[in-house]
């Protein structure tokens, strides 16, 4: 089975293992502080515990070592990382992971079966999230929560010295919107749980810096392999690229540099 929305694992970057690194590296770059606003929200040691769009396996492997009482379920459209995640926690998880492959608008699970709903990075890629949104409330038990997050095209980075990303952002989010994706989702977020039934609407963000974290954390997410994926696919021409390319290199090059990174957490409840 392979997602219906703007992200495939196996295109989204030039090379495929590249792109399972993109992904560590964003799971590890904010995991302290999500986990920490996650908690906030009420996620607790010994829930049922639904990751929805669970990707490699990263995001659900932080789960298993914060919540060591819980069983998880962790669901993914893409075959191959549905795979590629069971092995790499096979041994990890024992019986208290359960992987399913399915899309989150049509899960085939029972009413009522989660206490706590986490879908990362997730939304941003689908063609109708409110459906997706409804079928977890109707899975999740009365009370239950779900935890959207995401980022914003306006929000994504900022950086010092700073990144000349207009053109290849603007280029970003039309290619993503042709595959059903949208860029801006964070600004969507409180919306798309209204409208799908949920209430007690809440709306966190989390900052990461590398003054704090260090700058190492985020140059994976520099990774020019997608945006050379849309060249490649002919989405951007080379020369739309060009300033974004040069203002990376100097980035680079600046011993003083420094970058913010900011997501945003959307939580609502299924009330009783
Ligand atoms: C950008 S990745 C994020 C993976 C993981 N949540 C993380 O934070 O690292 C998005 C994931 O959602 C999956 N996905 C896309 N559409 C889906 C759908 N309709 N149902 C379930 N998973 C889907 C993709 O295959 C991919 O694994």
């Amino acid at each position: 089975m392979q997602p219906e929305g703007s992200y495939q694992a196996s295109t989204y970057n030039l090379e495929f293992e590249a792109e399972i690194q993109r992904l560590k590296a964003q799971v590890l770059l904010s995991w302290e502080k999500e986990s920490r606003t996650l908690k906030w929200f009420g996620l607790a040691d010994g829930m049922k515990v639904l990751e929805a769009g669970s990707g490699p396996g990263f995001f659900t492997e932080q789960l298993l070592e914060l919540l060591p009482n819980s069983s998880i379920t962790a669901l993914e459209i893409d075959s191959v990382l549905h795979e590629k995640a069971a092995a790499y926690l096979q041994k990890k998880a024992g019986d208290r992971l359960n992987h399913i492959q399915a899309s989150v608008t049509d899960t085939g699970l029972d009413d009522h079966t989660f206490d706590f709903a986490i879908a990362r990075l997730l939304f941003v890629h689908l063609r109708d999230p409110v459906a997706a949104a409804r079928e977890i409330f109707r899975i999740l038990k009365p009370g239950g929560k779900l935890v959207i997050i995401d980022s914003d095209a306006e929000l994504f980075w900022l950086t010092n010295p700073p990144l000349s990303v207009q053109i290849v952002r603007e280029k970003f989010k039309q290619a993503m919107a042709s595959r059903g994706g949208n860029l801006s989702i964070g600004q969507k977020l409180c919306r798309i749980l209204q409208e799908a039934g949920f209430g007690s609407i809440d709306l966190e963000a989390v900052v990461s810096h590398s003054d704090l974290i260090g700058i190492e954390a985020f140059e994976p997410l520099l990774d020019s392999g997608p945006i050379l994926q849309l060249v490649k696919q002919g989405l951007i021409s080379e020369s739309e690229i060009e300033s974004y390319l040069v203002s990376r290199q100097e980035f680079l090059a600046e011993g003083d540099r420094s970058m913010m990174s900011f997501w945003l957490m959307a939580c609502g409840g299924k009330n009783q």
